[in-house]
């Protein structure tokens, strides 16, 4: 069962997902725990990614993932890119942090979801905003004591604009984003699939300074988190920690990691994009190796800037090395999309999760 249907548009998902079909489970009782302000049942949740809508957030609130991230929305409607957006690749080995191998679309789907590596491109699509505020408003009328809504937000870059209406056009965003509902609001300062500037702002510590600083302005009383990407090279790690030290309260900590997938005609598989984020599986031990560096050097220098863990998490231990090496919290990308009952097995398991 895939509560995503690949083999469907984008829209047809929005409009008719999420395909569950199951009934809910029971959820066990877990101690409440603080996640940057909000009393939670667990410090497990769903990354950005097919929450699409306030159906989707109900969906997943009620299969007890309990930190809630509304898929990236923007200032403006923006289509999402023509299928397929998701396919399952090969992936016998894990990915090695700084190689730039290529990957091959799966001769068949793996029957296991704790094995599945996949690849997205969708292009970070949008409803327009009067959309998606209304709707995440009613996404937090829609979750439960215990849960916490975080929304995530990109800016648009405008022909000629520069850097300053990048910035100002984020600022509205989460500003909007914080008025409608959001407990958190999370930026997505990374996205391995689109070519413009909001794609690899993570990759630029000043960039990424300028636009925390005015980000922390708009939210003076909502905690702010930052989406980054994968770093091949620990010290530039270390830069971007720095540069958003004093704004943002943590950094959700990894994107997909980009590299370029074929499909058995030796064409890459989604057209012009070429390189595309890899996830899943075989991404666990670059993001664990992120995550482990990324805590140490906040807590070594003092930044004050918590590691909210995702990347490969496809299994219920997964979490673990994570929360070991001191992440706030661990969410999820693509297994809640083929295991949706996952969350409830590692809060049974690890009720301090
Ligand atoms: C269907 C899908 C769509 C995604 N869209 C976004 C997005 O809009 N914004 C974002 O920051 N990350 C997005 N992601 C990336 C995830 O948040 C996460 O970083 C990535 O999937 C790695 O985690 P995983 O290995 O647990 O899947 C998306 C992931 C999936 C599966």
């Amino acid at each position: 069962m895939e509560t995503y249907r690949r083999d469907r548009s984008y829209r047809w998902n929005y409009e008719r997902g999420p395909s569950f079909s199951g009934s809910f489970p029971a959820i066990v009782d877990t101690p409440l725990k603080d996640f940057f302000g909000s009393r939670v049942s667990s410090r497990l949740g769903v990354a950005a990614g097919i929450l699409l809508n306030s159906k989707w957030v109900e969906c997943y609130s009620r299969l007890g993932f309990d930190v809630l991230t509304y898929k990236t929305v923007r200032s403006r409607a923006r289509p999402c890119y023509p299928l397929p957006n998701w396919v399952f690749v090969e992936s016998e080995k894990d990915l090695e942090s700084g190689s730039d191998e290529i990957l091959r679309i799966a001769r068949r789907r793996p029957r296991d979801p704790a094995e599945v590596t996949s690849a997205v491109c969708f292009g970070m699509p949008s409803q327009p905003p009067e959309v998606w505020r209304r709707d995440v408003s009613r996404a937090h009328s829609r979750i439960r004591r215990g849960q916490v809504l975080v929304v995530s937000v990109v800016g648009t870059p405008q022909e000629g604009g520069g850097e300053e209406s990048l910035v100002e056009d984020f600022c509205r965003c989460a500003r909007w984003a914080s008025e409608a509902g959001a407990g958190i609001v999370e930026a997505n300062f990374s996205c391995p699939n689109v070519c413009t500037a909001e794609g690899s702002i993570y990759q630029d510590p000043g960039a990424s300074g300028r636009l925390a600083a005015a980000l922390r302005d708009v939210l003076p009383s909502t905690p702010l988190l930052i989406k980054s990407g994968h770093f091949s090279d620990h010290r530039r790690l270390g830069n971007f920690y720095r540069a958003v030290s004093g704004s943002a309260d943590g950094v959700v900590l990894v994107n997909g990691v980009s590299r370029r997938v074929l499909g058995a005609d030796d064409q890459p598989v989604f057209g012009d994009y070429e390189r595309v984020g890899i996830l899943g599986k075989a991404i666990h031990p670059a993001a664990v190796s992120n995550v482990t560096a990324a805590v140490k050097c906040s807590r070594s220098q003092d930044l004050g800037v918590e590691t909210i863990a995702v990347g490969g998490v496809t299994g219920v231990e997964d979490p673990g090395p994570f929360f070991d090496a001191g992440a706030r919290g661990v969410v999820m990308g693509g297994v809640p999309m083929l295991d949706p009952l996952l969350a409830v097995r590692m809060k049974a398991a690890h009720p301090q999760w």
